[in-house]
C-alpha cells in the first residue's frame, strides 16, 4: 500500500497546503496540530504512517498530512457516515461536490436527510456532509436541530454554513491528499479493528515508524455530541489496549478528567501533557478555554511555552 510516491516537505506546492476539514465536528482541537508537530518532529525515526482510529473531523491528521510533518494518514471511524463521508470525499471527490452543489438547503429537506436510511456509501456521505453543515454545531446525531431554528427566524439561516464555494475546495483538498497518496485508505471500523490492522497491514513498517494519533469520546457529555460514545469500561479497555498490546508509538487527547488520570498514571516511558485548549463542543455556550490532557509513549518532549508537562 506504501508504493505510491511521498511528496511530503520535498514538493515546495503541496507541502504547503494547509488542509481545512470540510467537517465541523464537535470536539474538534484545532490547537493539537503544533504540539503534535513539535512531539513528532523531536524524535527519530520520523513517522512514515499516522493512524486515527477515532478521526470524526480528522482536523489534525489532515493538517499533519497537508503539510508534510507525516508521510501519510489512514483515517478511521466507527461510525458509518462519518466513515462514508471520508471514504467518498477522498475516493470519489468529484460526485461528492457535484452532489453537494445539486442539494436544496432547506427545512424539509432537512427533515428528510434526518429520516433517511442511505445504503450506499455515497449516499451516506452525501447524508453526514448535509446534516453536518445544516445542523446545530454539526452534530449527526440525536436531537440537536437545524441551525437558525425550524422556523428560520435567527438571523443564522440553515444554509449560512453551507457555502458550496468553500466546501468544493475543502473536499477536493482531501481529494488531493488521496491523489498523492498521502491519505491512504479510509476505514469505518472499530478501534480495536484499526489496532489489529495497525499490526498486519503495513509489514514494511518498523513499529516506530506507526504512530497512533487517538482522540476518543470525551469522558463527559459525549453521548450528546457523537451516535458513537464510550462507556467507562471502554475508555478502560482502551487504556490496556494500549498499555499492553501496541509497540507503536501514540498520542493520545482526552478531556483532562480524573478517570483519564487514573487510567494513565505518572509512569516510566509514559508521559503526560497539559495542553491549555479553545473549547467548543455544542454544550459549551461559547467557546472556552479548558486543559486537554495528552498521553504519549513518545520518549522526547521538546520543553514549551505552550504545554506543561506533568509527569
Ligand atoms: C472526539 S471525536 C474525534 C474528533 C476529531 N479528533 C476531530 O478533530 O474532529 C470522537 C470520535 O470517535 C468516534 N467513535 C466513538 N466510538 C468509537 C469506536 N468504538 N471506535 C472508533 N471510533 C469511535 C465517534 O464517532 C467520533 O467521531
Amino acid at each position: 500500500m506504501l508504493d505510491k510516491p511521498w511528496y511530503g516537505l520535498a514538493d515546495a506546492v503541496l507541502s504547503t497546503h494547509s488542509v481545512v476539514s470540510p467537517l465541523r465536528y464537535p470536539g474538534a482541537k484545532r490547537q493539537l496540530f503544533v504540539t503534535l508537530t513539535d512531539i513528532i518532529k523531536a524524535n527519530v525515526p520520523p513517522p512514515r504512517l499516522l493512524l486515527e482510529p477515532f478521526c470524526g473531523g480528522a482536523t489534525t491528521s489532515l493538517r499533519l498530512a497537508g503539510l508534510g510533518v507525516v508521510e501519510h494518514v489512514v483515517l478511521a471511524d466507527a461510525d458509518p457516515l462519518v466513515g462514508a463521508f471520508w471514504y467518498v470525499a477522498a475516493f470519489d471527490t468529484t460526485w461528492l461536490v457535484n452532489a453537494m452543489k445539486e442539494e436544496s438547503v432547506t427545512i424539509e429537506r432537512w427533515d428528510w436527510w434526518r429520516l433517511a436510511e442511505p445504503k450506499s456509501r455515497r449516499d451516506k456521505a452525501l447524508k453526514c456532509l448535509f446534516l453536518n453543515r445544516t445542523t446545530f454545531s454539526g452534530i449527526l446525531h440525536g436531537r440537536a436541530g437545524p441551525i437558525g431554528g425550524r422556523a428560520q427566524k435567527s438571523p443564522y439561516k440553515i444554509d449560512c454554513r453551507y457555502g458550496v464555494e468553500g466546501l468544493e475546495r475543502r473536499i477536493r483538498a482531501v481529494g488531493d491528499l488521496a491523489n498523492t497518496g498521502r491519505l491512504l485508505d479510509v476505514w469505518t471500523c472499530d478501534w480495536r479493528t484499526s489496532l489489529a490492522r495497525a499490526q498486519t497491514w503495513f509489514p514494511e513498517l518498523t513499529s516506530n515508524e506507526i504512530i497512533l494519533y487517538l482522540d476518543p469520546p470525551y469522558v463527559d457529555k459525549a453521548a450528546t455530541l457523537y451516535g458513537w460514545s464510550f462507556q467507562n469500561d471502554e475508555h478502560k479497555n482502551l487504556a490496556t489496549a494500549l498499555r499492553n498490546s501496541t509497540d507503536f508509538r501514540w498520542v493520545l487527547s482526552y478531556d483532562d478528567a480524573d478517570l483519564i488520570r487514573q487510567l494513565y498514571p505518572e509512569k516510566r516511558g509514559q508521559r503526560r501533557i497539559l495542553v491549555s485548549h479553545q473549547y467548543s463542543a455544542a454544550t459549551a455556550k461559547k467557546r472556552t478555554s479548558r486543559d486537554e490532557l495528552l498521553v504519549t509513549n513518545y520518549p522526547d518532549i521538546p520543553i514549551s511555552t505552550s504545554y506543561r508537562v506533568i509527569g
